[in-house]
C-alpha cells in the first residue's frame, strides 16, 4: 500500500523541479529539529508538498505498524468511525482502509492547505468523510468515533494544552483511542504523561506497555520503536541519501474502552543475536529485564531467533 501512496505523491509533483522539494524538505526538517514547545503552521504549499515527498511515507508507515499492533489484541471490524486529530494530509485515513471497514471519518486539521491535499490524496468511496478546519486547542467539534487518533500533532500544540485535548479525545472515544509521537526523548516525554492520565482514568492499555505498573524506563532514556520503510528515488533525491530504505522511529500508546488481554513482555531494543543465543531487553510486568536465551532452551530460541525489536514475548 505504500507503493500506492508514493505514486499518488509523485503524481502531485509530476512535471515540477525535485531540487526545489529537496531544499524545502530541507527547511521541514530544519523546522522540525528545533525545540520549540509548539510549531507555527507551515509557511507554503511548498513545504506542504515537501512533507507529502519527506515525511508522509514514515509516517504512513509509523500508522501501519500500530494498527498492525492493535490488530493482534482487537476485533478490527468493530471499528466503523474514526476521529484523526492534527490530520494533516489524510495520513490516518490514508492508513486506516488497508485495516477498517470505515463508514465515517471526521478529520480536523488547522492548516487549509494540507486539508486541501488530503482530499486530492484521500478519496475512499465507501467512506463519508468529514474535514473540518479547526484549532484543536480552541476545541474538538466532533461527536464520540469508534477509534481516535492523533499521530505526530499534539507535540505541536504546546505543553500547556496537550493533556487537556488528551482528555477531551479520551472522553470521545468509543473503543480505541491511539496517540503516536516522534521516538525521541521529547515525544516520549508526552507519551508517559499521557499513560499515567489516562490510566488515572480507567483506560486499558492495549500497547505496546504489558502492564499498569509505573513506567520502568529510566530518566533520561525513553522507550521507543522502529519502522523500516522503502525509499522510492524521489524520497531518495529529497533525503539526499544514498539508502534505499529508512528507519522511522516513534512512540507510540493504544488504549481500549474495555480490558484486552496483555499477558506478555515486550522487547524494547534491538535484539542481540550471538551464536547459539539471543539477548533481549524486555519490558514486564515487574520491571526491566535482560534475558539471555541459549539454544538449549529449544522450544524459545526457536522463537527468540524471529524475534524483533518491538514485539511481544509470551
Ligand atoms: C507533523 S504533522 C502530522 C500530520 C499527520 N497526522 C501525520 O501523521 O502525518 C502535524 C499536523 O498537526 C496539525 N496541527 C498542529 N497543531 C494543530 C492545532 N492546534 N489544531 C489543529 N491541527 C494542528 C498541523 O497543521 C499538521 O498538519
Amino acid at each position: 500500500m505504500l507503493s500506492l501512496l508514493e505514486s499518488k505523491i509523485q503524481s502531485l509533483i509530476q512535471g515540477t523541479s525535485l531540487k526545489k522539494w529537496a531544499k524545502q524538505a530541507q527547511s521541514l526538517t530544519s523546522t522540525y529539529r528545533q525545540k520549540k514547545d509548539q510549531t507555527e503552521p507551515l509557511s507554503s504549499d511548498s513545504l506542504r508538498i515537501a512533507y507529502l515527498c519527506s515525511r508522509l511515507p514514515a509516517t504512513y508507515a509509523a500508522i501501519s505498524y500500530v494498527f498492525k499492533e492493535l490488530q493482534k489484541h482487537f476485533d478490527l471490524s468493530l471499528v466503523r468511525s474514526l476521529l484523526d486529530c492534527g490530520a494533516g494530509p489524510a495520513s490516518v485515513l490514508l492508513a486506516a482502509e488497508s485495516f477498517f471497514s470505515l463508514q465515517q471519518a471526521t478529520l480536523i486539521e488547522r492548516d487549509p492547505g494540507f486539508i486541501k491535499l488530503g482530499k486530492l490524496l484521500s478519496h475512499p468511496t465507501d467512506v463519508e468523510v468529514t474535514w473540518m478546519l479547526q484549532d484543536i486547542t480552541k476545541g474538538i467539534p466532533s461527536s464520540a468515533k469508534d477509534l481516535v487518533v492523533a499521530s505526530y500533532s499534539l507535540c505541536e500544540v504546546g505543553k500547556e494544552n496537550q493533556l487537556q485535548i488528551i482528555e477531551t479525545l479520551w472522553n470521545k472515544t468509543e473503543q480505541i483511542f491511539i496517540l503516536l509521537e516522534p521516538g525521541t526523548s521529547k515525544g516520549f516525554h508526552f507519551i508517559r504523561k499521557t499513560r499515567e492520565r489516562l490510566l488515572g482514568l480507567g483506560a486499558f492499555l492495549v500497547a505496546p506497555c504489558p502492564h499498569r505498573e509505573n513506567c520502568p524506563i529510566a530518566k533520561g532514556d525513553w522507550c521507543h520503536f522502529s519502522v523500516r520503510l522503502p525509499r522510492s528515488s524521489v524520497h531518495r533525491q529529497l533525503k539526499e541519501g544514498s539508502l534505499n530504505y529508512e528507519d522511522e522511529k516513534f512512540s507510540y500508546l493504544i488504549f481500549s474502552r474495555t480490558p484486552v488481554s496483555t499477558s506478555f513482555s515486550r522487547v524494547i531494543r534491538y535484539p542481540f543475536k550471538g551464536s547459539g543465543f539471543v539477548k533481549l531487553k524486555l519490558c514486564t510486568e515487574s520491571g526491566l529485564v535482560e534475558k539471555t536465551i541459549s539454544r538449549k532452551d529449544k522450544e524459545l530460541y526457536s522463537i527468540a531467533k524471529k524475534t524483533e525489536w518491538g514485539d511481544e514475548l509470551k
